[in-house]
């Protein structure tokens, strides 16, 4: 098997043998993978293959589904984070998520963003608050759309603006990883291709996961490409080459559209 040219620096997060079950039912099978910061990874495959399952042991959101189980090692710069002592709320900040239907708190704009910050104690007066406010709508491509009506339900933006809003959210508590599961899926492809040049813009800061079904979204945002089959990582590698010369022969099936 030829290796895939990894990038030079530490992983961000790594996966070792992670298996997630629910109940009796095994939905990933000792999956290993690292993810490095600077580059957007993507996960693809069919339809109950396990992504979003995998995605969420990344920040431990498995944790809310009372049947799921995860076995295996995650860690995050070295440090486990399903060990005992590991605060669940603080790697939630660290680790952010965006999902695939918009989903902003039923506040404001400005309070949308605002939260986290001032639940991490992230901002010490209200100019700073409002800095990194302002600091994360622009960073999300939001601001020039919202400042003007920052006092606004966020509920009352279009379905693009509120994805951007929810990503304003999830940066707005200095993340190191950012997890998309399907982010564009609810979009318009003008939407969609904002999010993607933002995503872009993102990836100099950040480890970015994003799960997708659109083949040609992986290849363009994506650097590396994870593909999912059954519960099990088939091939992961640099996206030009799972596109182009993949090894596996069910990876060439599913990105040429034989399933899934
Ligand atoms: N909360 C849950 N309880 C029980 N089984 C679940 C739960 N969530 C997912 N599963 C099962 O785990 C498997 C993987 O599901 P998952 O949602 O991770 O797939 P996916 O690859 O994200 O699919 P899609 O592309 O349709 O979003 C499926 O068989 C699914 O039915
Ligand atoms: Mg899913």
């Amino acid at each position: 098997m030829v290796n895939p040219v990894l990038p030079n620096s530490e992983p961000k997060m790594r996966a070792h043998d992670v298996s997630v079950y629910y109940g009796a039912k095994r939905a990933i099978d000792t999956v290993s993978i690292d993810i490095h910061t600077e580059h957007v990874t993507a996960f693809i495959g069919p339809s109950g293959c396990g992504k979003s399952t995998f995605l969420r042991t990344l920040n431990r959101m498995n944790d809310t589904i009372g049947s799921a189980r995860v076995e295996g090692v995650i860690e995050l710069d070295g440090d486990d984070i399903y060990h005992s002592g590991m605060d669940v709320v603080q790697l939630r900040a660290r680790v952010g998520m965006v999902f695939q239907k918009p989903n902003p708190f039923p506040k404001s704009i400005y309070e949308n963003v605002a939260y986290g910050p001032r639940i991490h104690g992230l901002a010490a007066s209200k100019a700073e608050l409002d800095a990194n406010v302002e600091r994360s709508l622009r960073r999300a491509g939001l601001w020039d759309e919202v400042k003007d009506r920052l006092a606004d339900p966020g509920t009352a933006l279009s379905g693009g603006q509120q994805q951007r809003l929810c990503i304003a959210r999830a940066i707005a508590v200095e993340p190191e990883v950012i997890l998309m599961d399907e982010p564009c899926s609810a979009l318009d492809p003008i939407a969609t291709a904002r999010i993607e040049e933002l995503i872009d813009e993102l990836r100099g800061r950040y480890a970015i996961v994003i799960v997708t079904h659109s083949m040609q979204q992986a290849a363009r945002v994506s650097q590396r490409t994870a593909f999912f089959h059954l519960g099990n990582l088939v091939e992961y590698g640099d996206t030009s080459q799972i596109f182009t010369t993949p090894r596996e022969q069910r990876t060439q099936d599913y990105i040429t559209g034989r399933y899934g």
